[in-house]
């Protein structure tokens, strides 16, 4: 049976041309000239895809993607918003509003049909691989300062989702990426291509470019360690578009987005569904975690989607213990990862996450648990 595409679009010129173009390809399609009739017909055709026109009388396109994301019967079709509009606003709505790829007219036909083409391809390949598994999310993680775990943290959480479902991890950092380093990916460096790009430029396919496979199966997207990269500005809403597509990619996405709350990082960690601090359980590193956490609600931030995490490096008698801790911290603490010095070394050395590379370790059982207690936040959030 053809696949089958729904057309949205008020001007029927352009309905007859997109509509020929893709019954070339072998397509079969069903069209729709107002917001009301797009609704009706998604809900009855039951299309693999859908084209919508953002610019329409009755009601715009976001509105009509809003409507089919909120709705049950329509809410996994994918989207592929085409517009003649190009301002970075508007894509950056689209995504928002819950598209999964953005055209902008005119477009060539065989754009048009190896977009469509990579989209089915992928909801195809993300309903065998998920299996209408639960959704999932963004999970951030931030350091209170710096060399105390945050990317072990975020490496092993990817590794930890993983082994359940697709998981995509990424380094914001350009010029800092050590997270290359930790995964034997030396020479990879697609987050700083796509960083320093214009939002517009931002699409599945240039994430798709970019993306590394790790031999544990999750994709990367790293930053290199080049000192001059260092200086590199990053547009947030570069940061913004990008993640809103490589959400689409993967059932999981972990980001490590190093130290301080800059204004890239205070917008990733509002986008998120769940952040983590990576503390030491040191009063200064404590209270200093305690500020970031204050500030963070200051800017909207819901608590529930804060979480702190210890990492104790040094084998050492003394630390603060776990009450004191969340007495100081004025918040419930996630985890405690114990010291690990040999295995750290070692699982770098090898290239691989810590939980992979000696799965039976204690830290690899308190390593697992803080990614299993993150998820059941993220989907708990999110319903
Ligand atoms: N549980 C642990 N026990 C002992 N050492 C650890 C543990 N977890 C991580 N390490 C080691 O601590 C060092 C710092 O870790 P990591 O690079 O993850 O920190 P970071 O906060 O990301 O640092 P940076 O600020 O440089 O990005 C690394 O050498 C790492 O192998
Ligand atoms: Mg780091």
């Amino acid at each position: 049976m053809p696949e089958k595409i729904l057309i949205v679009d008020d001007d029927v010129d352009s309905l007859k041309l997109i509509g020929l173009m893709l019954q070339r390809q072998g397509y079969e399609i069903a069209a729709a000239n107002t917001g009301m009739q797009a609704f009706n017909k998604a809900i009855a055709e039951r299309p693999n895809l859908i084209i919508l026109d953002v610019m329409m009388p009755d009601m715009d396109g976001y509105e009509i993607c809003r409507r089919l994301r909120g709705n049950p019967a329509t809410q996994g079709i994918p989207i592929i918003m085409f517009t003649a509009k190009t301002l970075i606003d508007d894509k950056v709505a689209g995504f928002e509003a819950g598209a999964d790829d953005y055209l902008t007219k005119p477009t060539h036909p065989a754009e048009l049909a190896s977009r469509v083409k990579a989209i089915m391809a992928r909801s195809v390949s993300q309903r065998r691989t998920s299996g209408g598994a639960p959704a999932g999310g963004l999970v951030t993680f931030m350091g209170v300062k710096g060399g105390v775990g945050t990317t072990t943290l975020a490496v092993n959480t990817a590794a930890a989702f993983q082994q359940k479902e697709p998981t995509i991890l990424a380094d914001v950092r350009p010029g800092q990426g050590s997270m290359g380093l930790y995964l034997n990916l030396p020479r990879a460096n697609g987050m700083a291509n796509l960083l320093t790009r214009p939002a517009q430029e931002i699409n599945a396919r240039a994430v798709e470019n970019e993306l590394t496979a790790h031999p544990s199966g999750i994709r990367v997207l790293p930053c290199t360690i080049r000192p001059r990269e260092m200086g590199l500005m990053v547009n947030p809403d570069t940061a913004t578009a990008l993640f809103k597509i490589v959400k689409t990619l993967a059932q999981h996405v972990v980001v490590d987005i190093g130290v301080g709350l800059t204004p890239l990082n205070a917008r990733l960690i509002k986008e998120s569904d769940q952040t983590v601090l990576v503390v030491e359980p040191t009063r200064p590193s404590l209270t200093m975690a305690r500020e970031i956490l204050r500030e963070l609600e200051t800017m909207g931030v819901p608590r529930n989607r804060l979480n702190v995490s210890i990492v104790s490096r040094a084998p050492s008698q003394v630390q603060v213990p776990w009450q004191e801790a969340e007495q100081i911290l004025a918040h419930d603490m996630l985890a405690l990862i114990g010291p690990a010095p040999e295995l750290a070394f070692q699982a770098a050395e090898a290239g691989f996450p810590i939980v992979l590379f000696q799965p039976a370790a204690v830290a690899s059982t308190q390593l697992n648990k803080l990614a299993e207690e993150l998820l059941v936040r993220v989907r708990s959030a999110a319903g």
